[in-house]
């Protein structure tokens, strides 16, 4: 910032030193000297923190500034060095900066210019003075105008710069936090989803053994070792996608065959599935579907008490159309979704909003679970 105001700098630097080279020379005062130092160097501070003011409080910051000039003039009389070389400084910093209602301005600066003059000059030499001044004064102004200009289009750049740092910055902690939802989801849909269907397996295997069928036990037990294996594999598989970002190629058709297989081992429950998809779905599409259906069906398991489940998935005018519905106890839908504890629903939320679809829960009490998905399916990776 002080670097872009360095000419300004060197410019009020050279005006006071030459007003005060010339006026030792004619009126020794030490007091007048001392008081004109702190003027120049008030003018001085308030136009290198001139950002603080402008563009917001202009008026506030050349009022002031003008009558600083104005009051050192008086200081340096009969050498009119500072009306030559600051008012200009000042006009031009007007010009740069403030865009409307500046005529005012204008007018206040001309006003204390003209005093100045008139007090600082005699009256015999003015138009000799004026002559001089003026031709001189306009060159000042238009390279303080361009001085100015391009101090301000710096000065914007710098904002830009550091907005555009900031919003990087931002992408950074959106990234981030997308990540973490996404290793949140992964991990409840792989690990913690995989472990309540081999609990209720293991109670399945408890209940059998209590009863003495160690046949039926032998065989739930067997079933569930095949689980535990595809549980690290799917396990690993995430760990793989969340380390490399690979994405395997999923038989849509295949998995949610085999992810209901599973689940009427494990329940017992009756599974109505209805399957008409011609279109190849991408493999973002696939693997978002599958977690959600087998979301679907966990807590159909888990907290339904349903005796039926019809699982419906259809393509239709190229809309992906899923419902995973039960005869169920239901449940008010009304309830924060993300409640401690409770993230399969907002996991199903959130993967079908990442594909751009929409979810839609119907349930009642008693009157089962009713989940609808809708996909479009054009443009969709
Ligand atoms: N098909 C359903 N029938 C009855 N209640 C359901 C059904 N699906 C969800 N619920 C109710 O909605 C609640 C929230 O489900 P959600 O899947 O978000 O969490 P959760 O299954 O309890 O825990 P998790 O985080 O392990 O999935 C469940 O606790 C349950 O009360
Ligand atoms: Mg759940």
């Amino acid at each position: 910032m002080i670097a872009a105001r360095l000419p300004g700098l060197i410019w009020i630097v050279i005006a006071y030193t030459v007003s005060l080279i010339l006026k030792i020379k004619t009126v020794p005062a030490i007091e007048q000297y001392v008081i004109f130092t702190i003027l120049i160097l008030l003018f001085t501070t308030i136009y290198c923190y001139s950002n603080l003011f402008l563009p917001g409080r202009f008026w506030m910051y050349f009022v002031l500034q003008s009558f600083i000039v104005y009051i050192s003039a008086f200081f340096t009389q009969d050498i009119p060095v500072i009306i030559i070389t600051l008012y200009p400084l000042l006009v031009g910093q007007a010009i740069g900066t403030t865009g409307r209602k500046k005529n005012y301005l204008f007018l206040m600066i001309l006003v204390l210019f003209t005093i100045n003059t008139l007090v600082m000059v005699p009256l015999e030499i003015i138009d000799t003075f004026l002559l001089i001044t003026l031709p001189t004064m306009v060159i000042i102004v238009s390279y303080a105008v361009i001085f100015f200009n391009q101090v301000n289009a710096r000065i914007r750049t710098q904002y830009m710069l550091e907005e555009v740092e900031l919003a990087h910055q931002q992408v950074e902690r959106l990234t981030l936090h997308n990540e973490r939802q996404r290793m949140a989801r992964d991990l409840h849909d792989t690990l913690a989803q995989g472990m309540a269907g081999l609990k209720m397996q293991l109670e399945a295997t408890n209940v059998y053994l209590t009863k003495g069928n160690d046949q039926r036990a032998k065989e739930i037990i067997v079933q569930s070792m095949k689980r535990v294996s595809e549980l690290l594999a799917d396990a690993r598989l995430t760990i793989d996608n969340l380390r490399l970002n690979t994405k395997e190629k999923y038989d849509f058709q295949q998995s949610i065959i085999e992810e209901v297989q599973h689940f009427t081992v494990a329940t017992g429950l009756e599974c109505h599935f209805e399957f008409r998809v011609m279109q190849q779905l991408s493999s973002t599409i696939s693997e978002h579907c599958l977690r959600v259906i087998s979301e679907c069906l966990s807590n159909i398991a888990r907290h339904a008490k349903a005796t039926n489940i019809w699982i419906r998935i259809e393509e239709k005018e190229k809309v992906l159309f899923i419902s995973v519905k039960d005869d169920g106890i239901g449940f008010n839908t009304d309830m924060k979704i993300n409640k401690d504890g409770h993230y399969g629903l907002l996991g199903i939320r959130e993967r079908v909003r990442i594909i751009g679809g929409k979810v839609d829960i119907d349930s009642k009490k008693d009157k089962g679970t009713n989940v609808q998905i809708n996909i479009p399916l054009q443009g969709a990776e």
